[in-house]
């Protein structure tokens, strides 16, 4: 495969592509600042022998380190930038983004910082439910000369299995529109006037800050009316229930008796003192004469709902005539509204590709970092060094998926011998059957 990795190198003059087939750091330059504990290594991921790569060998620390690009690239011309990343341990919490520096003739790769400013940053970012591709630009206003990062809105999400994937970014200067592609697909393209926050060009107007919701303004949109008077015939104190006049006491009901009697088969237990326990009474049982009778005891009339009964009486609500509505702040012009109509001409060119980053993650690989002006190149970069990469570890994990399936099939019949042989002869059946189907 190494062969095939050089042949990307023979792109046109724009076209960068850095790899690690020497098996060295080929160039690329840690940070001096001691922020930077981690250290890359070049080399070969796991399944790939005839690929070395950048790898993060340490969890839980910050990397830095660079490159000079050959040559500055020019986003005036579009501008595409793609590299492979490996996540042999997954990406639980932290950046495998790329920063493609701002070419600025103070800058060194030993002097690499956290703030070294960048043209675009590009590349997954992900920490517990927080998954993105960034594609951040740096934009400088060419009329306030203001210089801000300017986000992709719902980027893409990470591929976060252990095999290797291309992240692409495309800016096109032709038509101001972007792509991010992952493995050559695109997941989201669209304007770089409409999908960016803040927007690459701001509104026209903007809140007056200064405008503050008068102390009179009316927030209620309706009230109880004012003018409405209860009637005369209201009677606020009507009950809400009244005893049901037309009730009768049941036939048989027995006035004079309890519901409860003594238990007349209790007896006094032997051991019972008189002056430690005190008098000693019979239990309480339900009185028998009440069971075939509607009811014992004294009969109360029921209650019935009162036909009469209003409760309190409120006036109906109505439109308030004094609402003006939800109060916003007046609109007044936005200092600082522009129409870049070519923003990509006001990000500053490529000088170096950095990886500046913080990961509690060991074990990924970056290869095959390509920034160039034309997209064909990028596609050709795919082709030749990632696509073999992809027919390994797909065969890998074909074959792997055909191994657990063997060991849970072989499980499964030592668990249950019998069964296990009845569905082998099934399969082995089925097989030869579609075996012929597949001959006629
Ligand atoms: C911009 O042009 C490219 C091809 O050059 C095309 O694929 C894309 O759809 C266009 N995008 C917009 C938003 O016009």
């Amino acid at each position: 495969m190494r062969a095939v990795l050089l042949l990307g190198l023979l792109a046109t003059a724009s076209a960068v592509h850095l790899d690690f087939s020497s098996g060295t750091l080929d160039g690329w330059t840690h940070s001096d600042d001691g922020k930077y504990e981690g250290k890359f290594v070049v080399a070969t991921p796991e399944g790939l022998d005839a690929v070395t790569a950048l790898k993060v060998p340490e969890k839980a620390k910050h990397y830095g380190i660079s490159k000079l690009l050959p040559a500055a690239v020019d986003p005036a011309s579009d501008l595409v930038l793609q590299f492979d990343l490996k996540l042999t341990n997954g990406l639980s919490c932290g950046g495998a983004y790329i920063k493609f520096v701002t070419d600025e003739a103070s800058f060194t790769p030993s002097g690499l910082k956290d703030d070294t400013p960048y043209t675009v940053m590009f590349g997954p970012d992900k920490c517990g439910d927080t998954n993105k591709v960034h594609l951040i630009l740096r934009h400088k206003s060419p009329k306030t000369g203001k210089i801000e990062e300017k986000h992709l809105q719902s980027p893409p999400f990470v591929e976060t299995d252990s095999k290797t994937h291309v992240y692409t970014a495309i800016l096109r200067a032709s038509n101001n529109s972007y792509a991010v592609l992952v493995d050559g697909e695109e997941k989201k393209s669209g304007s770089l006037f409409d999908d960016f926050e803040p927007p690459i060009n701001p509104p026209e107007t903007i809140p007056d800050p200064e405008d503050k919701k008068p102390s009179d303004w009316v927030d209620e949109a309706r009230i109880a009316d004012p003018d409405a008077k209860k009637p005369e015939d209201w009677d606020e104190d009507a009950p809400r229930e009244i005893p049901d006049e037309d009730a009768k006491k049941p036939e048989g009901w027995l006035d004079e008796e309890p519901d409860e009697v003594d238990d007349a088969e209790a007896k006094k237990p032997e051991d019972w003192d008189d002056e430690e326990d005190g008098d000693w009474e019979p239990p309480k049982v339900p009185n028998p004469k009440c069971k075939d009778a509607p009811g014992c005891g004294e009969w109360k009339r029921p209650s019935k709902p009162n036909p009469a009964y209003k409760g309190k009486w409120s006036a109906p609500m109505i439109d308030n005539p004094a609402y003006k509505g939800v109060w916003k702040p007046r609109e007044i012009p936005n200092p600082e509204h522009n129409k870049d109509p070519a923003p990509l001409t006001n990000i500053g060119k490529v000088g170096a590709a950095a990886i500046e980053i913080w990961t509690m993650d060991d074990g990924y690989f970056f290869d095959n970092v390509v920034v160039s002006n034309s997209e064909a190149e990028a596609a050709e970069v795919r082709e030749k060094s990632w696509a073999p990469k992809k027919v390994i570890e797909d065969a890998k994990e074909a074959e792997e998926k055909a191994k657990a399936e063997e060991a849970a099939k072989k499980a499964e019949a030592e668990a249950a011998p019998d069964a296990a042989d009845d569905d082998g002869d099934d399969e082995d059946d089925k097989e030869t059957e579609e075996e012929n189907k597949a001959e006629l």
